[in-house]
Formats: C-alpha cells, structure tokens, sequence
C-alpha cells in the first residue's frame, strides 16, 4: 500500500504552487505571462458580478486545487465594493478520479490528495486572516454540496443568521464532463440573480467544447448571455441579463 505523503507533488505542480503563492498578482496585472487571456477574462467576470449584484450573494467556486483561483476571488473581492462578501470553495480531494479538462481520457487524480488539501488550506486560511475576509472551505463533491444544500447553507455574520441560496460569481473548475457540468448547471441556474457570472473553465476541453451549442442554448433560454471568452475557447463567461425567464 502507498501511502499519500510518499507521493511527488511532481514538479510541474511543485512550479505552479510556487506561482500560486503569488495569485494575489494576477489581480493587478492578469495578463502577465503566466496569467494570460484566461485571467483577465476570470477577473473581469468577478469583478463584475461582485460589484453589481446587489444584495450580498456568496462567490463560489468548485475544483480548488492548490487555491490559486480561490485566492484570485479572494483578493478581488478583497479589491471590490463589498470587501465582506463570502466565498464558498469545494473540492473533495482524496486522490478520487474524476474527468479533468486536461486529458480527454479519465485523470488519475494522484496529484489531488489531502496533502494538496493540507497546502491550500493554509494558503488559503492564512490570505484571509490578513485581509478580513469571508471564506468557507467544504472537503467535498459537488453533488454532495447540492444534496446537503439544496435549502441553502447557513452563514453567520454581523449577529444574524443568513440561509444563503443564491449567488453572485460561480466559478466551474471541477469534474469537466458533460454531464457534471450539466448538473451543476441545473444547480447554479435557479441560484443565480440578476449580474450573476458563472464562468467556465476549459471549455476548450474536447468534451464540453463538442457541445457548447447545447451549453449555450440552455443558459441561453435561462437568461443568461455569453459575455466574454478567452483565447482559443479555453474560459467562456456568462452573465444573467434577465431575471423574468423560466429557470
Ligand atoms: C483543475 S483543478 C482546479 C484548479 C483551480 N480552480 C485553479 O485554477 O487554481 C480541479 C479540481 O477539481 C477537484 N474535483 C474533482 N472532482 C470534483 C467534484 N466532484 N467536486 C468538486 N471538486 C472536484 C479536484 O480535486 C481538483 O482539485
């Protein structure tokens, strides 16, 4: 049996922690060479729905990783006109497969262990310490996240309880299958108000770049519009412009 602290991060993960540790740089300057087009396009759709939805809807994200994108929200949010919004983060870890937008075959999810899990959450509790900020890290799928929420999840702050269920940036970063954004798609869509984002990464990916059309008329006829995609389809924003629309 191997155990999970034997395993290599593996060097190029090694590399991106080390970047990652510096996230909070991509939000000044997001087309540097790391950060590219995808990142410009990723801050300016939560830039936006941070300062324009108006009631104090949580940012979300599932897929986390080593917390890079989590802490570009972070300091956006950090940077924006409402610095106490909150932001759920989700990610089971445990090495479980999953289907990534890296390789069209099934990922082995080796490098996704609790070790990953441990680092992030550092990173990540130590940037939000610093600056004040309102974030929830969940260890789990996000098929459990809209079983055990599907009411809403209970949030405490200032006094008062708030049930939250709707929300302002949604970021898909997770298991890139067809039918696992689909589902998560069903979720957010009915949780989302007017100025909502939902971004999606990797749409560049073979599966989900085979049905874009599909992805599309669906959030489409849910009100949403596509707003801003980046460089060679890699991350397609979408922005609610309607409320009224069945969804
Ligand atoms: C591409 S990485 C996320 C990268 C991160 N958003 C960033 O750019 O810094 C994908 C993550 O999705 C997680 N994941 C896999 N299946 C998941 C699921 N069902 N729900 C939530 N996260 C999942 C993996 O553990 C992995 O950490």
């Amino acid at each position: 049996m191997r155990f999970e602290q034997d395993i290599d991060l593996g060097k190029e993960l090694q590399k991106e922690l080390e970047l990652e540790k510096n996230w909070f740089e991509y939000v000044d300057a997001p087309n540097n060479e790391i950060g590219k087009d995808s990142f410009r396009v990723f801050i300016e759709g939560i830039r936006f729905s941070i300062d324009n939805c108006v009631e104090n809807h949580p940012a979300i994200e599932l897929g986390v990783r080593s917390g890079g994108t989590s802490g570009i929200i972070l300091e956006t949010i950090f940077k924006s006109s409402f610095p106490k919004r909150w932001l759920i983060s989700i990610d089971p870890y445990g090495m479980l497969s999953y289907r990534s937008g890296m390789h069209s075959a099934q990922w082995s999810g080796m490098t996704y262990g609790n070790e990953l899990y441990r680092t992030a959450l550092n990173l990540l509790a130590e940037y939000s310490c610093k600056r004040s900020l309102n974030h929830l890290f969940l260890k789990m799928k996000d098929i459990d996240y809209f079983r055990f929420y599907n009411d809403g999840i209970d949030l405490y702050q200032n006094s008062k309880h708030v049930k939250c269920n709707k929300f302002s940036f949604i970021h898909l970063d997770a298991e890139h299958s067809i039918d696992a954004v689909f589902e998560q798609l069903k979720f957010f869509i009915p949780r989302s108000v007017e100025n909502t984002v939902i971004s999606i990464d990797d749409t560049n990916f073979d599966e989900l770049s085979s049905c874009k059309k599909m992805i599309e008329e669906y959030l489409k006829a849910s009100g949403f519009e596509l707003w801003l995609r980046s460089h060679k389809n890699k991350r397609s924003n979408y922005r609610k412009v309607e409320t009224n629309t069945q969804s």
